[in-house]
Formats: structure tokens, sequence, C-alpha cells
């Protein structure tokens, strides 16, 4: 019909919301939350500290930075019954789906649901960051056999993920590349998940339901199911020299898995200083065949995939670095989510402040006017 909308697929170029939390220049390889650098957070802070800034819109005070962080720890802790629900689940099943699960559960354990109680709210976005590390790797460790681990009250955030996974304390090097991750992924605008958070935020939904749907939308290859199948495709390229091994997906429309990026012309500023970080965490460890084989494949990429603006994005180098920490693959993604969930909440609380529920226009291409035919005359 011609008084039906355009159509723009995927939503590109259109604004959505106006936000104040984060701000990127894909041309310039510029990425700000609220206004700082990320390059400088991840050299300067901690993923305790950057998501207070995403949340409350400054750097908070010594004081400040304190009490949330001792608040982060003091919720860490998750009931024995999301344990119970956890070791329920198969072990086979991806650990974005057993997350998503607990969040939702953990919504039905401290329900949420008037969220214009500014306390309930605040309390739901400290218990949402600190228990999300605690069911990932209380998940990962029960689908093995063992029991979960309890956090440990005196190491930071990132440390403590690592030790509840692992039952290993991180050597300095290794726990700062890991904050830096979390920092890295923390928020990012309106992506994909952080739009989906925002739309069934717009419902008036608990903060729970809210992550759960984000976490959702998170698990897709496109987004943050990337950083594996980079693995699954340098595990794949094998001895195959990467310039030909490229020459030959390209010729084959493939995508290259780490690659491209809706608003990265150029390369990702994540992608580069978690390589800078990687290499402090290679010179403990060495550095691992892949990475290596991926500075190859980046290296012809820019040849062929360059002059189309198509540079790594930050799930490039992220799956190598966990990689070479001993994380299982299949981990990355909830990684993901450990951290951008300070994003997704922070995004949440904006939407509430000014919300009208989400409801967009379609282009209908169906039928119209058709006929009943029952049921005994159809063919
Ligand atoms: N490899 C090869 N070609 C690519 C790639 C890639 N990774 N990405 C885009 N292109 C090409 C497309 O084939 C298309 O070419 P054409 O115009 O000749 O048909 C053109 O670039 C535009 O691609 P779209 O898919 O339309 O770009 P869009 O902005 O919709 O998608 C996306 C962005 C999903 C990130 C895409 O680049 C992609 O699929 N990359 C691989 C998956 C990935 O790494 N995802 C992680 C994103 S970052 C994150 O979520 C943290």
């Amino acid at each position: 019909m011609s008084d039906q909308p355009k159509l723009v697929p995927g939503l590109a170029d259109i604004p959505v919301a106006e936000s104040a939390i984060s701000f990127i220049d894909g041309k310039r390889a510029r990425l700000e939350y609220r206004g700082l650098a990320v390059e400088t957070l991840a050299r300067e802070s901690t993923f305790e500290e950057t998501s207070w800034l995403l949340l409350e819109g400054a750097l908070p005070s010594q004081r400040e930075l304190a009490n949330f962080d001792s608040e982060l720890r003091n919720h860490r802790r998750i009931k024995f019954k999301i344990v119970d629900l956890l070791k329920c689940l198969p072990e086979a099943g991806h650990p974005m789906g057993a997350l998503q699960a607990g969040v939702a559960a953990l919504g039905m354990f401290y329900p949420a649901c008037d969220v214009s109680d500014a306390r309930s709210n605040w309390d739901s976005v400290v218990r949402l960051i600190a228990k999300i590390p605690t069911i990932v790797a209380a998940f990962h460790r029960l689908r093995r056999g063992d029991e979960a681990l309890p956090p440990r009250d005196d190491l930071g955030h990132a440390a403590n993920f690592f030790w509840m996974l692992t039952e290993q304390e991180p050597s300095p090097a290794v726990a700062r590349v890991l904050d830096a991750c979390l920092i890295l992924h923390a928020e990012h605008s309106m992506n994909a998940s952080t739009f989906s958070a925002r739309v069934t935020g717009s419902t008036l939904a608990d903060p729970y339901t809210v992550v759960s749907s984000a976490i959702g939308t998170l698990t897709g290859p496109l987004h943050g199911g990337a950083n594996e199948e980079v693995l699954d495709m340098l595990d794949e390229m094998g001895d195959t020299p990467p310039a030909r091994w490229l020459e030959n997906a390209i010729a084959t429309k493939r995508k290259i898995m780490g690659f491209g990026h809706r608003v990265y012309k150029v390369k990702d500023p994540r992608a580069t200083v978690l390589q800078e970080l990687a290499e402090h965490v290679f010179a403990e460890s060495g550095k691992p065949p892949k990475y290596e084989l991926a500075v190859d494949l980046e290296r012809a990429a820019a040849a062929q995939l360059g002059p189309k603006g198509i540079y790594p994005n930050v799930d490039f180098y992220s799956g190598i670095v966990y990689q070479s920490l001993g994380i299982p693959r299949d981990l990355f993604t909830p990684i993901f989510a450990i951290s951008r969930v300070a994003g997704w909440l922070s995004h949440w609380l904006e939407q509430l402040e000014n919300n009208r529920i989400y409801r967009p226009e379609q282009v209908y291409v169906g039928n119209h006017d058709m006929p009943y035919t029952p049921l005994e005359k159809r063919p």
C-alpha cells in the first residue's frame, strides 16, 4: 500500500532513544563511556568503578566506590535453590541458557515489580551485577561434577570470578586482563542486546526479566556468540595460509567472524586495547599459536576487506585471550554478559526516566480480504 512506512532493515541509522551513556565515532575509532575514552578506562579503571560510572553518570568518589564495591561483594552469593536449579539443567546445554534461566529465577526470589521504587531498582542492579558471575561459575563447575565454589570476599570482581571458576587465584596480570576485558565489553550504545533490554524495560517489566531478555539476544553468533566462532574459524584454517583461506572465504561469500561492525568502519578501538593487554598475559604464558594466526589473518584482511571498511571488532581477539587463560569456549559469551549487564542496567534506568513503550511500525506485505474456506472444503 502506498501510505505504508519505508522499511529500514536492521533499523540501521534510525535513532531509537536519546542516551547519555556511551558514544561511538565509527570513523575515528572512538568509544566513550560517559565522555571518558574506553582505552583510558581499560588501562586505569576497574570493572566496579566503570560500572558505577555507567550507572551513575560520573566517576565515583573514593567513598562511593568503596561502598559500591562492598555492596557488590555482599551480594555475590546465590541461594541454594538457584544452585539446585542449575544442577537440574543438562550438562551439555549452553551456559548462556543456564545463565538466562538463573537470572529469570532470581526475579522470583527477589521480586522487584515496582520499577518506580528507586531503592528497589538499585538493589536489583547490585544483585544482578554481583550474582551473574556466581551463576556462570556455578553452572560450569556443576556440569563437570564439581561443587560450586562460594565467592571470595577478599578478591575483586574479575579475580573472584576467575577463582570461582578455576579454584585458582589469578596472577596480577591475569586478573588485570580479565578486568580490562570486562571494562571493554561493559557498554556499547544501542547494540542488539541493549535494545532488547530497553524494549523489555519499556513495558515496565522487572529488571531480572529485562536482563534475561538481553541475555537471550546476546547469544546469537552475529552478536555475543562471535568470539566463540572466531576460534572455530581459526581451528578450521589449520595450516592453510591465512591469505589463501581468506580469499576462498570471500569468494564463497562467507562472513569472517570477529570482523565487521555496523558502526566501526576502522579497527574497533576495543580490539586494539585488548591486543595490547593480551601481550602482558602472553609475556607470562607465551604467545599462543592461534594469536599469531589471528594477527596474520588480520594482516591479510587489511588488503582484502579493509577497503570495504571491514576490520577486526572486539571479539576477534577476546576469545584468544580467554582461551589463553584456560577458559572454555562456551563461557566466552557468558563472560560478555557478566560485563554487559552494567550497560544493560544503565540503559534500563535511563529508559525508565522518560519511558514510553516501544511499539514500532511494520510494512505489511500479506494478503487482504481473503475468503474463509470451511475446513472440510480445503484441499
Ligand atoms: N566478513 C566478510 N564480509 C563482511 C563481514 C565479515 N565479517 N561483515 C560484513 N561484511 C560485508 C557483507 O557481506 C556485506 O557485503 P555486501 O555489501 O557486498 O553484501 C557488507 O559487508 C555489509 O554487511 P552487513 O552484514 O550488511 O553489515 P551489518 O552492519 O548488518 O552487520 C555485523 C554487522 C553483524 C557485525 C557483521 O559485520 C558480521 O556479521 N560480522 C561477523 C560477526 C561478528 O563478528 N559479530 C560481532 C559483532 S561485535 C559485537 O557484537 C561485540
